[in-house]
């Protein structure tokens, strides 16, 4: 719909002339805040700048993107997205939101299905994806990119130190660990095995979430919408991490969210990192002993041998501020960004993941340092999803119950089996969903 122009006098001595009249537009795009996410989602914002005037809906717009830097970690953006809303603000346009919080926040969000040609894009996107970013038949969310959590190595060191390959059990790689640090550490004291998120936001909750669905223990509350939470292999999952804390992981790993483990081991300070794929971007120009030549990906390691691996499903979709001023030009740039192209550039300069399919199949892709996306495929598609959709409106208050649960086991303030426990009755009270038999699991330990 278009909005009235501001009636000064050359817009006045412009209404009823046959010409279209030029309406210049800013949009603010709240971006990520990775290394190299300002920078690409920059130089995205001049692409489609280049291509002024767009004709949206019949009209001629003058588009200036300003892409606004967003707080590192999801749970502070979550926050700060709650500001927004709370105050109908239109600060930003376009907002980047996760992929577990289109349930909780899908009533600040336009539906973009309302626009025109977005029906037709999104059909060329994961349908596992476009569903979990319709929420009551509404579209909040055109997909921007996936995510799942990877197992980052040394395969330079590993081979060094006589061992076949990357660790298949968590057992495996404590092993593997402390046989590297102890060689490494006498000429770097800094050195340290495995790093990964531990600080108290959803970064731990992805990271908690592997290892006990990887020791079969669960993934909180279970896509029917049971809590699953309080059993002996969550337990067993959560000692298990624990006892890397000031071991084979630094004491201040409970400090961590992505950069920083990031950095640690990109400085070749560590083995073993879990991170996001984006990490790779960061190695694939870079100089000295750790670049793309000599670290390995590969799954995370199961619970035991003969286990399952698991990866937490992340991701980030492109939502459209239901306060926006210009919702209308907010949408076209969401669909550039999302588009084909916009998601090459991503993939190709970021390291991120598309969620068009087709895209997988690019001889560009696959000539490309991510050549492996399309190897790691299976595993993307068969990551565990975090219980959003079970427990939507409420997931950001599971989750921050989660994460405060099990930061308190890691800094050793209380045991696993107590802190799950509370946390079972915990998420009854916040979600009044029933318990998948919790009491006689642990009852008979
Ligand atoms: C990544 C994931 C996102 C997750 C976040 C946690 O950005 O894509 O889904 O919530 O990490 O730190």
């Amino acid at each position: 719909m278009k909005k009235p122009l501001l009636l000064g006098t050359s817009a006045l001595l412009l209404a009823g002339s046959s010409a279209l009249a030029q309406q210049d537009v800013t949009i603010r795009w709240m971006a990520g805040n990775t290394a190299i996410a300002m920078e690409t989602t920059q130089a995205m914002a001049q692409m489609y700048m280049d291509a002024n005037p767009h004709t949206i809906g019949g009209e001629e717009y003058n588009v200036t993107v300003e892409v606004i830097q967003g707080p590192e970690s999801a749970s502070d953006r979550y926050a700060l997205y709650l500001q927004f809303f709370q105050a109908q603000s239109a600060e930003a346009d376009i907002l980047e939101i996760d992929v577990i919080w289109p349930g909780d926040l899908a009533e600040h969000l336009v539906d973009l299905y309302e626009y025109e040609g977005v029906a037709e894009d999104v059909q060329a996107h994961f349908p596992a994806i476009v569903e979990n970013n319709t929420v009551d038949g509404r579209l909040v969310g055109i997909p921007a990119f996936t995510d799942a959590g990877l197992l980052y190595y040394r395969s330079d060191l590993l081979e060094e130190y006589g061992f076949d390959g990357p660790p298949e059990t968590w057992a495996e790689l404590e092993e593997m660990a402390r046989t590297i640090v102890e060689g490494e550490s006498a000429d770097n004291p800094d050195f340290t095995g495995f790093v990964w998120q531990g600080q108290a936001y959803e970064g731990l909750t992805c990271n908690a979430l592997e290892w006990i669905a990887s020791f079969g223990g669960g993934t909180i509350v279970s896509q029917e919408g049971q809590i699953e939470v309080f059993n002996d292999q969550a337990i067993a999952a959560l000692e298990t991490a624990a006892g890397w804390v000031g071991t084979i992981s630094p004491q201040a790993v409970t400090g961590f969210q992505e950069e920083d483990a990031r950095r640690i081991f990109t400085a070749g300070n560590a083995v073993f990192m879990r991170n996001w794929p984006y990490a790779y971007a960061l190695l694939v120009d870079a100089e000295g002993d750790v670049t793309t030549e000599n670290v390995g990906i590969t799954t995370l390691p199961a619970g035991e041998e003969g286990g399952t691996p698991a990866a937490t499903l992340g991701g980030w979709q492109y939502g459209v501020n239901r306060y926006s001023n210009n919702p209308e030009v907010a949408v076209d740039v969401a669909r550039f960004m999302a588009s084909r192209e916009g998601q090459l550039y991503r993939a190709l300069n970021e390291g991120l993941l598309p969620t068009i399919e087709a895209l997988y199949e690019d001889e560009e892709l696959l000539g490309s340092p991510y050549a492996w996306f399309a190897d790691l495929l299976p595993v993307f598609q068969s990551a565990v999803a975090r219980p959003s959709t079970p427990t939507a409106p409420r997931y950001n208050e599971v989750s921050r119950a989660f994460f405060t649960a099990v930061h308190g086991v890691l800094m050793g303030t209380t045991d696993a089996e107590t802190a799950l426990g509370e946390l079972e009755f915990t998420l009854e009270e916040l979600t009044g969903l029933p318990v998948a038999g919790g009491a006689q699991e642990v009852a008979s330990r």
